[in-house]
C-alpha cells in the first residue's frame, strides 16, 4: 500500500545520523532542555531567519505560547481560518482569547484577505455581540504556502492588530522571498513526525525577532520561572527534550533538498492531473511552496478515495469538518461572516501522497490511475 505520509522512510534515509544522534544523547545523561536544544534553537531560528528560537513540547503549545508571549490574552479576539489543524484552535483558546474565523481563498486555501477585513469591520462595529477587543490574526501557511502576507500585514498595520503566523506545515516556505516565520510579530513551528522538519516524537518552536518576546516565552514554556523554582507568572510545562532536538538538527540541512523534491513530485503530479477534472492545488504568484501535502479537489472525492484505496494508493483529508463545525466548537465561538469556501473546500479536499521519499513512478501512478478515473466519469 502506497501510503499518503510516511514518517519511517524519512527515518530510514536519516538513519546514520539520527542513531548517531540518539546514542549521543543517551551517552550524555541529559535528556531535557540542554546543550542540543540550544544548538538546535540557534540553527533553526537561523534557518528561518530571526533572532531567537525556543523549544517547546509541540505545535500546539509554540501557537499558546507564541500569543500569550505577545501579550494575548483573555477578552482578545484573534481572526484566523477554520479550515485548518484544530491545533491552531486550540493554541488560540489555552491563550485564553477567542478565536474569529474567516473565510479562505478556494485556490490556495489561505485566508482571504479581503474577507479579513470585513470580519475585522464586522466585530468592530457589533461589539455589542461579540465581546472581544480585535487584537490578533493568526495566519495559517496552510499545506506549505505562505497567506497573502503582504495584505494581511497591511491590513494588522490599520487595525493594530498583532500577527502571529502558523508555520507548522510551512518549514522554508516563502512569499517574495521572505521566509515564512518573519512576517509576523512571532511564528510557531511544529516538529510533529509528518511534517516537513519532523522529530521521531513530538517537538515545536515559537521564533521571534522580538528580544522581550523571546524571555517571555522562554520563561512561560518552564512554569514562568525566570530563575529556577521562582515562578514570576503562571507559565506551563512545554519543554523540547534533547532526543528531539538533537534529531531534528541531524535532519535540518537537509530540509531544503527534501522541500525541493517535494515541488518536483508536485510537478510529477500537475503535469498528469492537469488533464483531469480535478482542481489542482493553486501556486500564487511569489510563493515558493513547499507541499507539506498536495491537496485536489473534486466533488466526488470519496468515490475517487476509496477507488484510489482499492488500487493501493493511500490518501488522506486535510480536514473533513471545518473547526467551526466540529461538536467542541460548533456555535459556541463568533462568526462575524459565513465560510462558504471553508465549508465546499471540506466536502471537496483529498491530500494525495506526498513525502520526499516517494518515488516519482509511484506518484506517476496514483496520477495515471486518478486520470483513467476522471476519464472514465467524464465519459460515463
Ligand atoms: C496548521 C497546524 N497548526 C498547529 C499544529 C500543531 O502541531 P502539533 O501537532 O505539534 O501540536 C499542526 C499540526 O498538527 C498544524 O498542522
Amino acid at each position: 500500500m502506497l501510503l499518503p505520509v510516511n514518517p519511517k522512510a524519512g527515518y530510514l534515509v536519516h538513519k546514520e545520523a539520527i542513531d548517531r544522534a540518539i546514542h549521543d544523547v543517551l551517552d550524555s545523561g541529559w535528556y531535557i532542555l540542554g546543550k542540543r536544544v540550544q544548538a538546535f534553537e540557534e540553527a533553526f531560528s537561523q534557518y528561518v531567519g530571526v533572532g531567537h528560537g525556543i523549544g517547546v513540547a509541540n505545535g500546539t503549545d509554540a501557537v499558546e505560547l507564541a500569543l500569550r508571549g505577545c501579550g494575548i490574552g483573555p477578552g482578545d479576539g484573534v481572526f484566523t481560518v477554520s479550515h485548518t489543524a484544530v491545533a491552531t484552535t486550540v493554541g488560540i483558546e489555552r491563550a485564553g482569547a477567542t478565536p474569529i474565523f474567516v473565510d479562505i481563498n478556494p485556490s490556495t486555501y489561505t485566508l482571504d484577505a479581503n474577507k479579513l477585513e470585513e470580519s475585522i469591520k464586522f466585530v468592530l462595529t457589533h461589539n455589542s455581540i461579540f465581546y472581544v477587543r480585535p487584537k490578533a490574526i493568526v495566519a495559517v501557511h496552510l499545506y506549505g504556502q505562505v497567506c497573502d502576507m503582504p495584505a494581511i500585514m497591511d491590513i494588522a498595520g490599520r487595525y493594530d492588530l498583532t500577527v502571529i503566523e502558523d508555520c507548522a506545515q510551512a518549514h522554508g516556505a516563502s512569499f517574495a522571498g521572505k521566509s515564512a516565520g518573519t512576517w509576523g510579530k512571532a511564528a510557531a513551528f511544529s516538529f510533529y513526525p509528518t511534517k516537513n522538519l519532523g522529530a521521531l516524537g513530538d517537538g515545536g518552536m515559537v521564533t521571534t525577532n522580538d528580544d522581550n518576546i523571546a524571555q517571555r516565552v522562554r520563561s512561560l514554556r518552564e512554569y514562568g520561572w525566570k530563575q529556577r523554582y521562582i515562578s514570576d507568572v503562571p507559565g506551563i510545562n512545554s519543554r523540547l527534550d534533547e532526543m528531539q532536538a538533537a534529531i531534528l538538527h541531524a535532519r535540518l540541512p537537509a530540509l531544503d533538498r527534501e522541500n525541493a523534491r517535494r515541488r518536483e513530485l508536485a510537478d510529477v503530479y500537475g503535469q498528469t492531473l492537469v488533464r483531469s477534472s480535478l482542481t489542482l492545488p493553486g501556486v500564487a504568484p511569489q510563493r515558493e511552496h513547499v507541499f507539506h501535502l498536495y491537496v485536489v479537489q473534486t466533488d466526488e472525492r470519496d468515490a475517487l478515495r476509496s477507488h484510489l484505496a482499492d488500487q493501493g494508493i493511500g490518501t488522506g483529508i486535510h480536514y473533513p469538518v471545518p473547526v467551526h463545525l466540529q461538536p467542541a466548537y460548533q456555535d459556541r465561538l463568533p462568526l462575524p461572516c459565513p465560510l462558504p469556501h471553508t465549508e465546499s473546500v471540506a466536502r471537496r479536499v483529498l491530500s494525495l501522497p506526498m513525502y520526499p521519499e516517494l518515488t516519482a513512478a509511484d506518484a506517476n501512478r496514483a496520477a495515471d490511475v486518478i486520470l483513467n478515473w476522471s476519464n472514465s466519469k467524464q465519459a460515463g
